[in-house]
């Protein structure tokens, strides 16, 4: 399973990437209002950089628009940017809308598109559905994903509701034999959220930093390393 980053913090990519943990990166327009940038020029520039700091592993960039055709235009911008740029679009607007027409275009065109917003089984079939399709017209070298957004689930209808989307559709799409749509299990907010979802069947979790360094500490750890420490200078 490849861990991701959600983060546009250059700090915190650095030290995974460090740490060997970091298989990728995703962004939404959320994370870099967190890491300070407002000025569009300034989100441009830090997407540049951290492209070529995690090239050639990917990174989520998402569109910043419900329009379909504002989202095809954008969409194809971003992917001018650098190789690894994979984009993301949700699966409706605000209103309701299907955006898949716009994502099968953009698939059809070789855009490796990240669905993101993905809350039910239903959106993640579908949306598996026209992302399969436009890959056979595409000749993509690279994974499309579906964002199911486990932690949202949870605060709605409970882990076990979000446990089972994610497992329904893996195993939807084995039962299948879909091939080149992956799932990437995102809004995760703890540590229990990264032990518990990532034993659904997601091909990839995208991991807060803080969720992610809390996930590595165990108080008796601690306590088995500071003994260690100070049976090992008694011996000296
Ligand atoms: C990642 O790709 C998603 O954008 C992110 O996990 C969303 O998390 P949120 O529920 O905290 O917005």
């Amino acid at each position: 399973m490849k861990i991701f980053i959600d983060t546009a913090s250059i700090e915190e990519i650095k030290k995974y990437l460090a740490e060997g943990l970091c298989d990728g990166v995703t962004t939404n327009p959320t994370t870099f209002v967190k890491a300070g940038i407002l000025d569009k020029e300034k989100v441009k520039e830090r997407i540049l950089e951290i492209a070529k700091l995690i090239d050639p592993r990917p990174l989520s960039v998402e569109v910043t628009s419900e329009n379909p055709e504002e989202i095809i235009s954008q969409a194809r911008e971003f992917t001018n940017w650098a190789l690894n740029i994979v984009v993301k679009v949700t699966v409706i607007d605000r209103n309701g809308n299907s955006l898949l027409s716009a994502i099968n275009q953009l698939v059809k065109e070789g855009i490796i598109i990240n669905v993101t917003s993905v809350m039910t089984y239903n959106q993640a079939i579908l949306t598996a559905k026209t992302l399969a399709n436009g890959l056979q017209s595409a000749n993509a070298k690279k994974p499309h994903f579906i964002s199911i957004f486990a932690g949202r689930i949870a605060e709605e209808h409970g882990v076990q509701v979000a446990f089972n989307a994610i497992k329904n559709t893996r195993d939807w799409l084995d039962c299948y034999q879909i091939n080149g749509v992956e799932i990437l299990i995102a809004s995760v907010r703890s540590p229990e959220n990264v032990e518990y979802f990532s034993r659904a069947g997601g091909h990839a979790i995208t991991i807060p930093p803080e969720a992610l360094a809390k996930s590595l500490v165990s108080a008796k750890s601690k306590e088995g390393v500071a003994i260690f420490i100070e049976d090992a200078r008694k011996s000296s």
